[in-house]
């Protein structure tokens, strides 16, 4: 298996590190957002929700037309299952998907390189593989009832590692974990894409432990995920470029 590349998106440029959260519950609402963002954010999450309203040619179509997909289905099954959904994904023609570290590294290495095969054979660009370790609404409540005797950060090194060994490009995880993170994987071109973030004085919403663009960017996070903060404000554009403009000046 060869090593992760460094990932070439991940430059000082501001709109290389945002990607809007696409949680919508309609087509419509989605393409206005994408449309009032033009020329501002290239990067979009399409989620569990947007994915089983619209479908997969939607996902292709959102593609093609140059956006940067990020398709957050975080899969986890069996790994013959799980590399075979990525090959679909990678056909969609997204930029990045995700797995559940928690997986198991057969399930991680078998969808990297069966995905990878398959972008060489058909010459197309491998999406990125990203990895959730403990979901951030998970706490030590949750760990203790599934029977993971660890507390939250021990188990994120630990999956984060696995992740790495296991070929992952990258993990999502909270702002709170980038330290964790970047102790346990060496490689400065594993990434780490943070959810969770809240611009100074904006409302969490159901977010608990939240980070300011700034400040996540600062600790080190590769891309930031940010949904309502963009898609809820009065103006998506205005709120997107004051998040841009604090990235800026964190890089
Ligand atoms: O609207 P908001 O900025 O809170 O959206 C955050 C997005 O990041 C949502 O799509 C959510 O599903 C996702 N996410 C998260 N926490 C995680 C993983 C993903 O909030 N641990």
């Amino acid at each position: 298996m060869t090593a992760p590349k460094m990932n070439p998106e991940n430059t000082a440029r501001p709109a290389d590190r945002l990607i809007v959260a696409l949680d919508v519950d309609s087509v419509e609402k989605s393409n206005s957002i994408v449309a009032e963002l033009d020329g501002m954010v290239t990067m979009f999450k399409v989620g569990l929700q947007l994915y089983t309203l619209a479908g997969p040619r939607f996902v292709e179509k959102l593609a093609a037309s140059g956006k940067k997909i990020f398709l957050d289905l975080k899969f986890h099954d069996i790994p013959n299952t799980v590399a075979k959904a990525g090959i679909e994904a990678a056909r969609l023609g997204v930029w990045m998907f995700n797995v559940h570290a928690s997986g198991g590294s057969e399930m991680m290495q078998r969808t990297r390189d069966e995905v990878s095969d398959f972008c060489i054979k058909t010459d197309v660009a491998r999406p990125l593989i990203t990895a959730v370790t403990v979901l951030t609404s998970s706490g030590p409540a949750v760990l203790s009832e599934i029977g993971v005797s660890a507390n939250v950060e021990g188990q994120v090194e630990k999956l984060a590692q696995l992740a790495s060994e296991s070929g992952m490009d990258g993990v999502v995880a909270s702002a709170k974990e980038i330290g964790a993170i970047r102790r346990s994987v060496a490689a400065p071109s594993f990434l780490i894409v943070t959810p969770g973030i809240r611009p100074e004085n904006a409302t969490y919403d159901d977010q608990k432990r939240v980070t300011t663009p700034g400040t996540a960017i600062s600790k080190g996070a590769d891309h930031l995920v940010v949904g309502r903060p963009i898609t809820a404000a009065s103006n998506p554009r205005d709120a997107a470029e004051n998040i841009l403009n604090e990235i800026a000046k964190a890089l």
